[in-house]
């Protein structure tokens, strides 16, 4: 890890919640946005929030199509440059979720001016020019306000041919589920605000985060692959059940096959998990079944820029595992349950 500062402002003490753990709970948002949201009638619009989907897309007359989405949250690590990296990694992970790439970017940038030096803003913006670069599009400006907490992230556009494009409901029963990053970026996250992490154990998360999910573009090319969204704020649990609701499916999740970043552990021992964990958990408990004691810390674990949840058909897994590894050698994709035809329970753990 690169130490830009000896910063002596801890930028997560600076709010409640942190990285998408602060998104608003699936009940409440259902609370504002309605249950299945609402299917707009506009021409061209060819996802919209019927789904909950990852990003809209919009189809171009040129035959590509757009791909929107915005993403932004308050500090989830001290770091204002690995914020930065974190928050721009997690932001366009939703256009790779789409099986499309990214093309441009803006900044979206919240900042208590008379508490934090300027300098802080800048390491934070320079972060995510790092990780735009590594994604080959440019940050191309955006919009800052003074806020009481600070708040970053990024609007980014993308395009996809619009065969491509792939949903979180369009997954098929008989699919397997495999997942594409380990779990636990929440539970180390909370460990770093609370002073308690080590230095191997942050690091560790930090990789894990600003790791992006490019190969959601080569999947959207791959046939077999019918479904995908990404992990983040409602944890695996909480983004498989959307995929099941949207698919009219259920599934089953081998919970020993889910990869989990090395080291958790040492904080789950100690029952060291966000809150929002227990909001995750309230919200959907009743679509779960099979959940044994601790194991809804890492199930409703809140991610900041997870791995990319997909649905596969049986027969086209090895192209996809052949796709992943040739573009993510730090991918840990990892089969991890299977999609079964509609039951009572819409997740069975076992
Ligand atoms: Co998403
Ligand atoms: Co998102």
């Amino acid at each position: 890890m690169e130490e830009t500062t000896n910063e002596p402002i801890k930028l997560t003490q600076m709010s409640r919640g942190s990285g998408c753990g602060c998104k608003i709970a699936p009940s409440v948002l259902e609370e504002i946005l309605g249950k299945g949201g609402e299917k707009l009638n506009f021409p061209g619009l060819l996802v919209g929030n019927e789904y909950k989907d990852d990003a809209a897309v919009l189809e171009l007359p040129n035959g590509q199509c757009l791909i929107s989405t915005t993403d932004f949250f308050t500090p989830i690590v001290n770091n204002p440059y690995d914020f930065g990296r974190i928050a721009a990694a997690n932001a366009l992970s939703d256009v790779y979720a789409m099986g499309g790439s990214p093309v441009l970017a803006l900044a979206i940038l919240g900042f208590p001016v008379d508490k934090l030096s300027t300098d802080v803003a800048r390491q934070i913006i320079a972060g995510a020019k790092e990780v735009c670069k590594n994604a080959n599009i440019p940050l191309a400006g955006g919009h800052t306000i003074d806020s009481l907490e600070p708040i970053f992230g990024l609007a980014v556009n993308g395009l996809v041919q619009k065969e491509n494009i792939r949903k979180n409901s369009t997954a098929q029963e008989g699919d397997l589920i495999l997942l594409t990053k380990p779990i636990g970026t929440g539970i180390l996250a909370t460990a770093h605000k609370r002073g308690i992490i080590s230095a191997v154990d942050l690091d560790a998360a930090i990789q894990v985060m600003v790791q992006l999910n490019t190969e959601g573009k080569r999947l959207g090319e791959i046939s077999g692959v019918h479904a995908m969204t990404d992990v983040t704020g409602f944890g695996l649990l909480g983004h498989l059940i959307e995929m099941c609701e949207g698919s009219g499916l259920s599934a089953r999740l081998e919970n020993g096959k889910v990869p989990l970043i090395e080291g958790i552990e040492t904080y789950t021992n100690q029952f060291v998990f966000p809150d929002n964990t227990y909001r995750n958990w309230n919200s959907y408990e009743k679509k779960v079944d099979g959940v044994k004691g601790p194991e809804f810390m890492t199930l409703c674990d809140p991610q900041t820029s997870g791995g990319l949840l997909i649905a596969v058909h049986p027969q086209s897994i090895d192209e996809v595992f052949y796709a992943v590894k040739e573009i993510s050698l730090a991918s840990q994709i990892t089969v991890i349950g299977t999609f079964i035809p509609k039951e009572e329970k819409t997740v069975l753990v076992r």
